[in-house]
């Protein structure tokens, strides 16, 4: 392994002085009685003393650091990921800790611990914060065979210091009960008949700045401002949730939408006469603009070697329980999605874009702020 030595001095001045938040980038937050060992929920101190690493320190002297060490991941990417650290310790016989928080929190996290870091692993439900970790020198770059050869070149950083697993499509969506035609592309959705029947994630969500991005990287800033500026213009319910977009949808609070389509897949489990449906948007151009589930080694890594293991786990043996869990697409061409997301029908996707978001985000927030987008 080909270690990145950058060292964060800042971190040990504000260490414990970060608290994580509940909710990830993803929707959901996520539970922890099972055998491995959610830490998001460690027992909360009044000092200034780390309740993370404080409990880190406590496990690692248990007998589970025995069988095949340890590996502690930040995870922003957290829905059902349980059972699938638990089989990758079936597999190998190393324990998996974790921790959730959105993104950017857990990125200002490692920056803030440095050198201190109990994280081995951070993982990403945004391309464009991976690589803003990659740019703050928190990641680490990796030489491995097994990734590279899995992981398809525009769904890995330059430097080998990020890999994709799992792509995550972010598509018009529309109610299958009143609307017959619905937008077939991002600049579509600004169409005046689209007026105040429109509902978008706020600007300050992940989500939105990729995809915005994707839009600067396509099209250009001055027409991605005028694209925004349209949805604007359509006076949109701006709702942070997916989840919560789709059921608004399916109750008539608006009659299209942009979301993920993994969410559809957790909603047609519940219900397949869910009455939303996925236009995949731009087919006829650069395709529907794919967001990524990423992995990295981090730079202050304590177990660099346990946390490449776990990644190409999550690349290979363990892609598909992975990507099926969230109903997201395999980073895997090899592989296969969810008979349920099979069922959404093939789609061109936007893969040029996804290692240039991260450099874009900056410049989406701005084309985001400019046009009024809340
Ligand atoms: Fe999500």
């Amino acid at each position: 392994m080909n270690q990145n030595h950058t060292r964060q001095l800042l971190g040990s001045l504000l260490f414990g002085a970060l608290v994580l938040g509940a909710c990830g980038s993803d929707d959901d937050t996520s539970s922890s009685d099972t055998g491995v060992t959610d830490i998001t929920s460690a027992p909360d101190t009044t000092d200034a003393t780390d309740p993370i690493a404080t409990t880190a320190t406590t496990e690692a002297g248990s007998d589970s650091a025995d069988a095949g060490g340890t590996v502690t991941v930040y995870t922003g990417r957290h829905y059902g990921i349980e059972p699938v650290f638990e089989q990758f310790t079936a597999d190998t016989g190393i324990e998996v800790r974790f921790t959730t928080g959105n993104d950017p929190e857990l990125r200002e996290r490692l920056i803030a611990e440095g050198v201190n870091t109990p994280a081995d692993v951070v993982m990403t439900a945004d391309a464009a914060n991976i690589e803003l970790s990659a740019d703050a020198g928190i990641l680490a770059s990796v030489d491995s065979d097994i990734l590279t050869e899995t992981i398809p070149e525009e769904l890995r950083s330059e430097n080998n210091d990020w890999f994709s697993l799992s792509q995550r499509a972010r598509v018009i969506i529309s109610s299958t009960e009143r609307v017959e035609n619905p937008p077939t592309t991002y600049a579509g959705v600004g169409d005046p008949e689209w007026q105040g029947k429109l509902c978008l994630r706020p600007s300050t969500h992940p989500y939105t700045q990729s995809l915005v991005a994707s839009l600067i990287i396509a099209e250009g800033e001055a027409r991605a401002t005028e694209i925004v500026q349209s949805w604007v213009a359509n006076d949109p319910l701006y709702i942070n949730s997916d989840t919560d977009i789709y059921n608004a949808v399916a109750d008539g609070e608006c009659d299209i939408a942009i979301a993920n389509t993994y969410y559809l897949g957790r909603l047609l489990t519940e219900n397949p006469d869910f009455p939303v449906g996925i236009v995949w948007p731009e087919q006829d151009g650069r395709g529907a603009h794919v967001n990524v589930s990423a992995a990295a080694v981090t730079a202050n890594a304590p177990n660099p070697e346990g946390a490449l293991a776990l990644i190409e786990w999550l690349a290979t043996d363990g892609q598909q329980q992975f990507t099926d869990v969230n109903f997201e697409y395999p980073a895997d061409p090899k592989l296969q999605p969810n008979e349920i997301v099979v069922g959404f029908g093939e789609f061109t996707a936007d893969l040029a874009a996804v290692r240039q978001l991260g450099a874009n985000q900056p410049a989406a927030v701005g084309v985001l702020s400019a046009a009024g987008y809340e």
